[in-house]
C-alpha cells in the first residue's frame, strides 16, 4: 500500500513539496515495517521517527503562514494539533505494548496527511506566494 507522490499534491512551494515528500515516504517506512511483522520496539521507532518529523513539518508550516500572514492560521494549526495528539496516542500505545500498528492506523494516517495536503494546505498556497513575489 505504498504511497505514490501526486503531482497534484505540489504547492509549488519548494521547501514545503519537499517535507511532504517526506512525510509520506516516512508513511511508506512505517508500511513496510509493518508488512514486514517488525517487532515492537523497531515499530516504536519507526512511529516516533514519524511523529518528531510531522511536528518538525507543522512548525515550519505555522511560520510560514505567520509570516505570511494568513488569515486561517489558527485553524490551520487547530487540525494540525488534533492530528498530533491522535498520532501521539498512537506512539504511546505502540511503545506500550497495548496496541500495534495496523491497517486501520496506516490507512488513518496517510488518508489524513493526503486530504490535509490537497484541502487544507492548499488553501494556504496564495498567501504563501504573494508573500515570495
Ligand atoms: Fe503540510
Ligand atoms: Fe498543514
Amino acid at each position: 500500500m505504498a504511497i505514490k507522490w501526486d503531482e497534484s499534491w505540489n504547492t509549488n512551494i519548494a521547501v514545503i513539496d519537499q517535507q511532504h515528500r517526506k512525510l509520506l515516504n516516512l508513511v511508506n517506512d512505517l508500511s513496510d515495517a509493518m508488512r514486514v511483522g517488525k517487532s515492537k520496539d523497531v515499530m516504536a521507532d519507526v512511529l516516533t521517527v514519524l511523529v518528531n518529523y510531522t511536528k518538525t513539518h507543522f512548525s515550519a508550516e505555522e511560520r510560514l503562514m505567520t509570516q505570511a500572514k494568513y488569515d486561517d492560521l489558527a485553524g490551520h494549526k487547530k487540525e494540525h494539533d488534533g492530528f498530533v495528539e491522535k498520532i501521539n496516542s498512537y506512539a504511546e500505545k505502540v511503545k506500550a505494548g497495548s496496541s500495534a500498528v495496523s491497517i486501520e492506523m496506516m490507512s488513518f494516517l496517510s488518508s489524513w496527511i493526503i486530504q490535509h495536503i490537497k484541502g487544507t494546505d492548499m488553501k494556504y498556497v496564495p498567501a504563501l506566494q504573494a508573500k515570495r513575489s
